[in-house]
């Protein structure tokens, strides 16, 4: 496949670098990107952030929660992306490179990277999140993000058992506007060599990413998350024990002084390969519970044997790396009181405990020399100090080489915009400099959107469940299930903006955006539309020849109608039993449309209907029991012990949970080219009263409460407050939703 640039309206083929077309040497070749990806994101705002946060972190949590010593996959996938995010900034020097999502995949280096981009880690990858987002985000941005996104959900995992952790704030400092680098073969070998020690370490963030000692050792702590493997770097084990390692904390410097080092060589036969394995009583001798640390951490604190040593290097020294119980009393502290596998024991004992045989100490036990070491005894003890300077390194890291980053909400100029099409189908490859107006038009999930856009007051007569299990309005006709009591205006006013950003980033998969060639004149289709927000804002766009709003409730069609103002048509209809002529649309797209329809299979063949043979279609659904789900679900699950009624057993809730049962319904109903991922769907709180406000909003919710007796009802309220945790931790309620697309294929 031919890999293209376009920069305005001239279509460049990539020359030189280490990017050759096809090859996939670079992220963005990896991340295919069906309408063509941006190179520089010219407009984020917070909620954009947020919702990117959220989309990540929901593929990161959607692993199941396993954690032992041979399984860890939410450690290997959070460690992978994080990983990713360094080896695109280590690479800065002399000006060039840093976070630009470039660096030669080929490198062995950069070996297990393509797991969690593009081929799958544990079944999911960074490209599935990246492709509802890259119309408007440039790879280089999402890199960045998608690590934020890791160590937040990490940091939440911490925070969740120890309560009184300090928070990890990346958002406030993070600013956007990174240009995506197609090729880098400057790149070629920059990234630190562990077998070098300190003499790597100063090299990559003294000398050229311009960070302190401190500094670098604070940003080392990301070796707290994931492991290393010998299929991948040919090291091997967990810089600490395997739940820290899905945990951002402090255990990294922690491990480094409240346990015991000394060299172990040629792992695995390579003797290019030498590391620092746990020597103390506590270790694991397990294979898969192996911890070690590399001579990049080590030298950090340790030196070689005999006064005023250098750098510890683990094929050169013979000694053990440890410190006396009283040097690093926080280390200990913060360990739970545990030194070297145990409480600390007699003093004269204490080398033995920690270093069994191993003669020789790595420097002096008592004063530690290494060039970051008084750094490493400081963030042991506090994670405040930590995470404060881990903010500055990570914020300078991935700032380095970039020229006109901007605040988030910073949307005022509006430069040309370019894009990079790769590895996709491209009927929609864009080559306008427009600035797309798509960017400006996703909604907002921000509290205030939230709760500001209550107007109607107007009280319905449901005779439909909607597919947020809340009844929808009068005049349906098919999938009664009587629920009475749902107000239009929580719907508007909680639900569409909450889900409208997951609506708009179905438009953007089709290739709906500002910036798609004018020529392609589509007529769309939109059923469940809902009150159409997201095509509301979207709208009008040059290849949109028609957009048809469908739904089966006449109250919502008139809040979709009152939106459109006449840029699109209005249509009662069953996405069911569709009233249109077949082959009558080239797009199709229904957010949240397919949970809970009575007929599923008749939903997909209806859509493949309505399309003609080459059309594409984008449709979501939420998942009634996703692991993680902190909105409907944890409802459900919290009132049911006092009797509250259970969603109605519904094909479309469940089938998100199988994806490629998924995909096969779809090519059942005759698309082709199918793809399916899950995703979440964030909406924002911050206080305990915006999370009772969103469960009392929901009607059936009040409803099932107006109906219990005072003391039930205190007791199911009190136990609703009790749900609160995890939703307040996070911020926000966590809606898990399948996404699906595809092509109409020849045959209906
Ligand atoms: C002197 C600098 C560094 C050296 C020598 C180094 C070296 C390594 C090595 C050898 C591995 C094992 C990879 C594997 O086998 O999968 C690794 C893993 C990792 N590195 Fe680094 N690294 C450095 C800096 C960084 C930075 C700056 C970051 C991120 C900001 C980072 C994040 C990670 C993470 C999260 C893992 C775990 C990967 C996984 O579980 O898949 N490293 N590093």
């Amino acid at each position: 496949m031919e890999t293209m640039i376009r920069l305005g309206l001239l279509l460049l083929p990539i020359a030189g670098g280490t990017a050759v077309a096809g090859q996939n040497n670079t992220p963005a070749e990896m991340m295919a990107c069906p309408g063509g990806a941006t190179l520089t994101t010219e407009c984020m705002t917070e909620a954009q952030y947020d919702e990117l946060l959220a989309a990540v972190r929901g593929h990161l949590e959607s692993l199941p929660e396993t954690c032992t010593a041979s399984n860890c996959p939410q450690a290997d996938w959070a460690g992978c992306v994080l990983r990713m995010a360094g080896h695109d900034f280590m690479d800065f020097a002399n000006g060039q490179g840093g976070s630009d999502a470039c660096t030669d995949m080929s490198d062995p280096d950069n070996g297990g990277l393509p797991a969690c981009l593009s081929s799958g880690e544990h079944g999911i990858s960074l490209v599935e999140v990246y492709q509802n987002y890259c119309a408007t985000v440039s790879l280089a941005d999402f890199l960045v993000i998608a690590a934020e996104a890791v160590m937040m959900s990490t940091r939440a995992r911490h925070l969740a058992q120890a309560s009184s952790a300090p928070a990890l704030d990346l958002k406030s400092s993070f600013r956007f506007g990174r240009t995506t680098a197609l090729s880098c073969a400057f790149a070629e070998g920059r990234l630190p060599n562990p077998e070098r020690g300190c003499t790597a370490v100063e090299e990559t963030f003294v000398d050229s990413m311009g960070l302190t000692w401190t500094e670098a050792a604070a940003l080392m702590a990301v070796h707290t998350l994931g492991r290393a493997q010998v299929s991948n770097s040919g090291y091997h084990g967990w810089w600490s024990d395997p739940e820290n390692s899905r945990r951002f904390n402090n255990d990294y410097f922690v491990s480094l002084l409240a346990k015991g080092w000394v060299p172990e060589r040629a792992i695995s036969g390579n003797a290019a390969k030498n590391q620092w394995e746990r020597s103390d009583v506590g270790r694991d001798t397990s294979f898969d519970g192996h911890e070690m640390m590399l001579n990049t951490d080590m030298c950090l604190v340790y030196s070689e044997p005999g006064p005023d040593g250098g750098p510890v290097l683990a094929d050169v020294h013979d000694c053990c790396g440890w410190l006396t119980a009283q040097t690093i009393a926080g280390a200990v502290a913060s360990n739970g009181g545990e030194y070297c596998g145990g409480q600390p024991p007699e003093p004269r004992q204490e080398r033995q405990r920690c270093c069994g045989p191993q003669q020789g100490d790595c420097g002096r036990r008592d004063d530690p020399r290494g060039p970051a070491a008084q750094a490493v005894l400081n963030f042991a003890a506090d994670e405040t100090a930590w995470l404060e300077a881990f903010t500055r390194a990570w914020t300078k890291a991935v700032e380095n080489g970039q020229t006109n980053l901007k605040s988030l909400g910073d949307c005022s100029a509006a430069p040309t915009s370019s894009t990079f099409t790769s590895g996709s189908p491209s009927n929609t490859a864009t080559t306008s400099a427009e600035p797309d107006v798509s960017d400006t038009a996703t909604t907002s999930t921000t509290p205030d959107a939230v709760t500001t856009q209550s107007t109607s007051g107007e009280t319905h007569v449901q005779d439909k469940v909607s597919s947020f299990g809340v009844a929808s309005f009068q005049h349906a006709k098919q999938d009664t299930l009587a629920i009475q009591g749902v107000t239009q205006d929580w719907y508007t006013a909680n639900m569409s903006p909450a889900t409208a950003g997951l609506a708009t980033s179905l438009f953007r998969r089709l290739g709906l955006a500002q910036s798609a060639p004018a020529d392609l004149s589509l007529n769309v289709l939109e059923t469940h539309c809902g009150d159409a927000l997201a095509a509301s804002e979207l709208l009008p766009l040059p290849c949109v020849a028609s957009y048809t709003a469908c739904d089966f409730s006449e109250g919502m069609l008139s809040c979709a109608e009152e939106r459109l103002g006449g840029r699109g048509k209005c249509v009662v209809g069953d996405s069911t039993a569709l009233p249109f002529e077949s082959a009558s649309f080239d797009r199709y797209v229904s957010n949240l449309g397919c949970c809970c329809t009575s007929d599923l299979t008749a939903k997909l063949s209806e859509a493949r209907r309505v399309l003609k043979p080459g059309g594409l279609a984008a449709m979501s659904m939420r998942i009634a029991e996703q692991e993680g789900d902190t909105s409907f679900a944890l409802t459900a699950r919290t009132l049911k012990p006092f009797g509250y009624p259970p969603q109605p057993d519904r094909e479309g809730l469940r089938i998100g949970l199988d994806l490629e049962l998924l995909r096969e319904r779809l090519r059942a109903a005759g698309f082709e080219d199918v793809s399916a991922w899950r995703s979440w769907v964030s909406v924002p709180l911050q206080t305990l009263d915006d999370f009772m406000q969103w469960n009392l909003g929901q009607p059936p919710v009040r409803k099932f409460l107006d109906g219990l007796n005072e003391e039930q009802r205190e007791q199911a309220l009190a136990a609703l407050r009790g749900a609160a945790v995890k939703p307040l931790a996070e911020g926000a309620v966590q809606i898990g939703v399948a996404v699906v697309s595809g092509r109409a294929g020849s045959a209906p």
